[in-house]
């Protein structure tokens, strides 16, 4: 495949599944590490894992970080189930992981390629050890395209949201590295790119078996959002961080200094973006505003459709 060249960090994770299915349609995935997060390493590993079997993609999957730089790890049971990729049922996994060192193969792929993007749909742990490890990679990088953060509320928390929350320090390490691009898909972003019953029911009559198992996701995923924040319709976060490398166009940016509060009592993990007019902080981030939600999820829709 060729388009972007890019390292998919990732927790599936429903959205991260999905994500997966579309990089591999758009961009030449270098290799898919994983990291502790929607649920533990071993699973989101089996996950990353059963995401290419299904799709048939072939590529390397390097296992990473089994838990946060300092904060104890946890999960999001609640929102993907205890497997991670609760609804659809599960296929038997039989691939294996390349590595159990996700950081040494960021390292080693950045310096081996020019122009790779990192795009980091989990915790940053992985990425951010990969930055303390090899400074030398951050300006080798055409960029990082993260999900996570929020310019407004959270959902872990009232101001954080999951991957930050997970591990903030590994984000604020990330935030602060110096790349050449940083792109922030937070959830007032992806919030406005949703799935409903619609969608479902036209992946589902396609009838293949990517179709059919995304749209056994989808199915968890709104039961989940409709129980717990009355929703119609789920919001498809990481996909928003593959797009705004692959069709930045349908984006509107704003560059912003951007932290990530790592020890507040009420707030650990909330990203602060400085929106204060005038303000004479540099932009670290292109922080993501608006998405054109119906050409986007047309893409993500063709994109699992076209595993057949
Ligand atoms: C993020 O957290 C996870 O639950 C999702 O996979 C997504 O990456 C949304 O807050
Ligand atoms: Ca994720």
């Amino acid at each position: 495949m060729t388009g972007p060249k890019i390292i998919l960090d990732c927790d599936p994770g429903h959205d991260d599944a999905v994500a997966i299915l579309l990089a591999a349609r758009h961009c030449e995935i270098l290799a898919i590490t994983t990291v502790s997060g929607n649920a533990p390493l071993h699973m989101t590993t089996a996950n990353a894992l059963l995401m290419c079997q299904l799709a048939g993609l072939d590529v390397p999957v390097h296992s990473g970080a089994d838990r946060p730089l300092l904060v104890p790890a946890a999960h999001a049971p609640r929102a993907h189930g205890h497997t991670g990729l609760d609804g659809p049922p599960r296929p038997e996994v039989h691939g294996t992981a390349a590595s159990n060192d996700a950081v040494n193969c960021i390292i080693e792929t950045v310096r081996a390629h020019d122009d790779v993007w990192l795009v980091p749909v989990g915790p940053l742990t992985n990425v951010a050890l990969a930055i303390r490890q090899a400074p030398d990679i951050v300006e080798r990088l055409a960029g990082i395209s993260l999900m996570g953060g929020a310019v407004g509320p959270g959902n872990v928390t009232p101001t954080a949201e999951f991957n930050i929350w997970a591990d903030p320090h590994a984000a604020q390490i990330v935030l602060a590295c110096g790349a050449p691009l940083v792109r922030m898909a937070g959830l007032n972003l992806t919030h406005q790119l949703c799935v409903g019953p619609d969608v479902i029911a036209q992946l589902r009559d396609h009838g293949s078996t990517a179709t059919t198992f995304v749209a056994g996701l989808f199915d968890f995923s709104l039961a989940g959002y409709r129980e717990r924040a009355g929703l119609e319709a789920a919001p498809l976060h990481d996909p928003c961080a593959v797009l705004a490398v692959t069709h930045p166009d349908l984006f509107e940016f704003g560059a912003r200094h951007v932290d990530v509060e790592t020890s507040g009592e009420l707030t650990r993990g909330m990203t602060v973006a400085d929106e204060r007019p005038g303000t004479e902080a540099t932009p670290n981030c292109e922080v993501a505003y608006r998405i054109d939600a119906e050409a986007a999820l047309e893409l993500i829709v063709d994109a699992v459709r076209s595993y057949d």
